[in-house]
């Protein structure tokens, strides 16, 4: 695991756009992995506005997003859809048929997670998963437990995580309860792993990447397991 060091979460999100966008243009129909949540957001910003100035192309590029809510539509503000459509899919010429995100309101779930895991496998597999952290240690919504679950699948939600994203909904009750997301088996088998790490909320799951120890109880642990994982951190969440 590769740490990288910022002094603010600016220059970690331009740092995190340069090394997606070198990724694209080494592999123009890189099969892309993205991730929701407020340390994306200046990465997306960056990159859509590399898109603008030509020095990134989203042509032939395929995105899986991590995860979703389940119950929520796709025009629903809090959706992750909804998320990425206004920070990334409307903003660079990503083809709307190269645009995959879990369906949170698919009537058999089953069905939509083994489609979901089927379509990346089809494509060849991730070449990058870019990855956020929640304060807990969950990567996409797979969160804390005496288990992790390897392929795509629906998870309730820890109280942790509901408190964590209240802040983007008009009050706790109108979190979702329940979520679909990759599992920890599609995240490792990505070919490389981004991971971007920001604010001092971070710190001690942050360190726990730095003890070796891999538990199912921080779910990132996992990802030190993994052979080629680039860890973006701002100093904030550095200990
Ligand atoms: C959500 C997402 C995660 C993300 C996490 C962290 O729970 N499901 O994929 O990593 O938020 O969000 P933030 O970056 O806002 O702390």
């Amino acid at each position: 695991m590769k740490k990288i060091v910022f002094d603010s979460y600016d220059q970690l999100s331009k740092a995190a756009a340069d090394f997606v966008a070198a990724e694209i243009n080494s592999k123009p129909n890189l099969v892309l992995g993205l991730p929701t949540g407020g340390t994306p957001v200046g990465m997306y910003k960056n990159l859509s506005e590399m898109n603008k100035e030509g020095k990134v192309d989203f042509a032939n590029v395929t995105t899986f997003n991590l995860d979703e809510y389940l119950g929520l539509e796709r025009s629903h503000d809090q959706s992750y859809w909804y998320f990425m459509n206004k920070n990334l899919y409307s903003n660079v010429n990503l083809k709307e048929e190269n645009i995959n995100i879990p369906n949170g309101m698919a009537t058999d779930m089953d069905a939509e997670t083994k489609a979901y895991d089927k379509k990346i496998e089809d494509m060849g597999g991730l070449d990058l998963m870019v990855l956020g952290i929640g304060p807990n240690g969950h990567i996409g919504f797979n969160e804390p437990d005496s288990y992790l679950i390897a392929p795509t699948h629906t998870v309730t939600l820890t109280e942790s995580t509901i408190d964590a994203n209240a802040r983007f909904f008009t009050s706790r009750e109108d979190v979702p309860k329940k979520a679909i997301t990759m599992g920890v088996g599609n995240i490792m088998k990505a070919k490389k792993i981004l991971m971007l790490i920001s604010g001092a909320n971070k710190k001690a799951v942050a360190k726990a990447l730095n003890e070796g120890i891999v538990t199912p109880q921080n779910p990132a642990t996992m990802l030190l397991m993994h052979p080629d994982v680039t860890v973006l951190i701002d100093k904030d969440a550095d200990q």
